[in-house]
């Protein structure tokens, strides 16, 4: 069983609530998210869509609002499906005409449908083999169709891996105080993301205790990889791709969109390192460069989030310092941020509390996290 589904079931909760209540916020952003995918609102009414993973429905809801003919949610944790069936006999989803919901692990799932939109948010990095789900999620697909998946690396995570590294410092052995202590921690950090939406509990939950398992990471690039044979691309959030081909020049049944868009990625991941480092650069050496080393950082602190002990810390402040020498002339927030933080552990480490210690920048240094990017299902008998 997936490293998700079996934590969200020990758990007792599939930690990803968001805020839903603040006017039409929730709604705005989804609808500016499927906009930056290719996906105009009026386009989803009276289509069928397959989403896998829903977790708590807080993104079905306005799925569910654009009114499609059949929604079907496919969730794997037990805790994940009762949350959404009680939803769905709340009226929930209502707006959809037909709404069908199954827990079935998607590496089991049959179905002899295919579908107009298939979604499969927040699941792809943390699988054990994300291209093969990836593969098989997009057999649903209609052709014509879009499929929709999210994506993350280490560059785009390095600050919640930074983050997960702090966990041995909240000492208790009461669950609900240590609870209390990372959110009063962390609750300030995430006050830097204006816009967050999701509850601070939910985060700590699921970046903070979850065991990430020994492979986080599923890369537009390997994305686009796997479906390129057969599907073009749509869209992404953000919106990094360009397209300067002459429209008459498109005249394949698939014109080869996703070996551009690998090309494209390659050289601008380096940006996904921090949303607020306002300089774009593009690098495809200095991207994989990085990549290379916040991997090698991402498999060290496996052992650095289960234990406080001084010397796991050695190798991390190695690689940090040479992320920090390779990045200080093209991102040089995103330095500050990284030397702010090893000076913040290493009073840690000394004896101080995580509560009186300064972790000055590093508290508004946040990455990209996850990606968001669309395709179209290429039509062979065109
Ligand atoms: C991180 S949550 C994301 C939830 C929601 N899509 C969102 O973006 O807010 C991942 C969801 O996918 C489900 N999931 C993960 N792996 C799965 C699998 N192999 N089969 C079915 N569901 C899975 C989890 O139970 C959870 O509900």
């Amino acid at each position: 069983m997936g490293n998700f589904v079996s934590f969200y079931n020990s758990f007792g909760s599939v930690p990803v609530r968001q805020e839903v209540k603040k006017g039409n916020e929730h709604f705005n952003r989804r609808r500016g998210l499927y906009l930056q995918l290719g996906i105009p609102p009026a386009m989803v009414e009276n289509c069928s869509v397959l989403e896998f993973g829903p977790g708590s429905g807080d993104n079905a809801l306005y799925t569910a609002s654009l009114k499609p003919k059949l929604y079907k949610l496919v969730e794997g944790s037990t805790v994940g499906f009762k949350y959404l069936e009680s939803r769905i006999n709340d009226g929930d989803f209502n707006c959809a005409s037909s709404i069908e919901l199954e827990q079935c692990l998607i590496e089991d799932y049959k179905d002899n449908r295919v579908y107009d939109l298939v979604l499969a948010e927040g699941l792809l990095p943390g699988q054990d083999n994300p291209s093969k789900l990836l593969h098989k999620m997009s057999k649903y697909v209609r052709p014509g169709g879009v499929l929709v998946v999210t994506t993350a690396t280490y560059v785009s995570l390095l600050a919640d891996v930074m983050r997960r590294m702090l966990f041995p410092f909240f000492e208790s052995d009461d669950s609900e105080q240590k609870m209390a202590k990372l959110c009063q921690f962390f609750g300030p950090h995430l006050a830097h993301l204006k816009f967050v939406s999701r509850m601070t509990e939910d985060w700590v939950a699921d970046v903070i205790l979850h065991p990430w398992g020994r492979n986080y990471q599923f890369s537009v690039e390997e994305a686009a990889t796997t479906l390129q044979d057969n599907f073009e691309y749509l869209g992404a959030s953000p919106t990094f791709k360009q397209d300067w081909r002459w429209y008459k020049e498109l005249i394949e049944n698939n014109n080869g969109s996703l070996s551009d868009l690998i090309t494209q990625y390659k050289s601008l991941e380096i940006n996904f390192l921090n949303k607020n480092e306002p300089s774009h650069v593009s690098d495809a050496q200095m991207s994989a460069s990085i990549k290379a080393k916040v991997e090698v950082l991402y498999n060290n602190h496996h052992s650095v989030w289960g234990s406080a002990d001084e010397q796991l810390w050695i190798g991390v402040f190695n690689l940090l310092s040479d992320i920090c020498a390779e990045i200080n002339d093209s991102q040089p927030i995103t330095s500050q941020a990284i030397t702010d933080y090893v000076t913040a552990v290493k009073k840690l480490l000394d004896g101080s509390s995580i509560e009186e210690v300064d972790f000055a920048s590093f508290a508004g240094f946040w990455g990209r996290s996850q990606q968001y990017v669309s395709f179209v299902c290429v039509d062979e008998n065109q």
